[in-house]
């Protein structure tokens, strides 16, 4: 006979409820946004099920209020893009006008906006490439990491002056921090925070977001930017580098194959810690739950509370809206 019972604790739900280590709160969970041009839009995201293209009009009735979700992330979609992704600066542009629609309408919601460029750049690359005219042609592009440096700062400086709260530099350059963090102070901006995307690997699992942002490369890939999945000791080298730059809170990204790094950063660094619990994570569980092959509710909650256990503080996801609703009816 077991002198020992350990299932004595998971007899039933209240006691398992009251020993409970990890707690979702729905105020944990930041909700990203794709912003286009336009009234009225709310075009569906093909390989998002449940994700929206929504003009300014409609996201402002989209964002909850009554469910405790206290932040989102704003991605803009530009209607031209060009070489240099000049759209991604300028004080009218949709993001820059979204930050402005939102922070009026909801004064306590903490609004961060995705910084970089694949998003505004006619080759969807995150920085601006070098010799140009050969590019088409070239393997061997490269991506000219100080000159990218410089647009970064200009679109951090955008996002601030139409209202951000936290600016999120996502492009893997080498001192973006730095630079976005210099730009602010000298512009008057000291409050405005740094949520940088330290470590983001290049990863298969942002497909899905790619046709949502319409930002897939149209040549090579973004592995020289990007961090190699291989590799741990990298990524805290990342955060240091970052954190000594004056990042506020810095992201993993990917979530889910990458719980480790969660779990080494938190254990190293005392700064929070956010996690992005990226597209292909959230379409494939989509489609697995349509086909009847996963509970679509209790898998969500599964993972995200996982992503939690690891040590994340914040999670970015594309599930918060539904979680929201259902940590608010437990
Ligand atoms: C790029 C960026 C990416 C995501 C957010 N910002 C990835 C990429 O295309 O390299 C991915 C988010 C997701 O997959 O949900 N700046």
């Amino acid at each position: 006979m077991p002198t020992v019972r350990l299932r004595r604790l998971r007899r039933d739900n209240a006691i398992r409820d009251w020993i409970s280590q990890t707690q979702l709160h729905s105020k944990d969970i930041i909700l990203p946004y794709f912003v286009v041009e336009g009234k009225r839009v709310k075009e569906p995201i093909k390989s998002m099920p449940g994700v929206y293209h929504l003009s300014i009009d409609n996201l402002l009735e989209d964002i909850p209020e009554a469910l405790g979700i206290q932040s989102i992330l704003l991605f803009g979609i530009p209607k031209i893009k060009d070489e240099i992704g000049s759209l991604s600066y300028k004080k009218n542009g949709v993001v820059q006008r979204a930050i402005k629609a939102v922070k009026k309408k909801f004064k306590d919601l903490i609004v961060i906006t995705d910084v970089c460029l694949c998003g505004y750049t006619s080759h969807g690359h995150c920085g601006i490439i070098k010799n140009q005219k050969h590019k088409s042609k070239s393997k061997n592009f490269k991506i000219d990491n100080d000159r990218t440096l410089k647009i970064l700062a200009k679109i951090a400086l955008s996002h601030a002056e139409a209202g951000a709260d936290f600016i999120a530099p996502s492009a893997m350059m080498d001192g973006q921090v730095r630079v976005i963090r210099e730009t602010l102070d000298k512009s008057g901006f000291k409050d405005v925070g740094i949520l940088a995307y330290s470590v983001k690997y290049a990863s298969s699992f942002y497909g899905p977001f790619r046709e949502a942002l319409d930002s897939r490369p149209q040549f090579g890939d973004r592995k020289s930017y990007q961090m190699d999945y291989r590799n741990t000791d990298e990524a805290l080298r990342e955060i240091k580098q970052d954190i000594d730059e004056g990042a506020d809170i810095v992201m993993i990204k990917p979530a889910l194959a990458y719980l480790d790094i969660i779990n080494r950063a938190k254990q190293k660094f005392n700064i929070p810690i956010a996690a992005y619990n990226v597209s292909g994570e959230y379409s494939l569980i989509k489609e697995g739950a349509q086909k009847g092959l996963v509970n679509e509710k209790e898998i969500i909650l599964e993972i995200l509370t996982s992503i939690k256990r690891a040590g994340a503080d914040l999670i970015i996801t594309y599930h918060a809206r539904e979680v929201a609703q259902w940590l608010k009816n437990l």
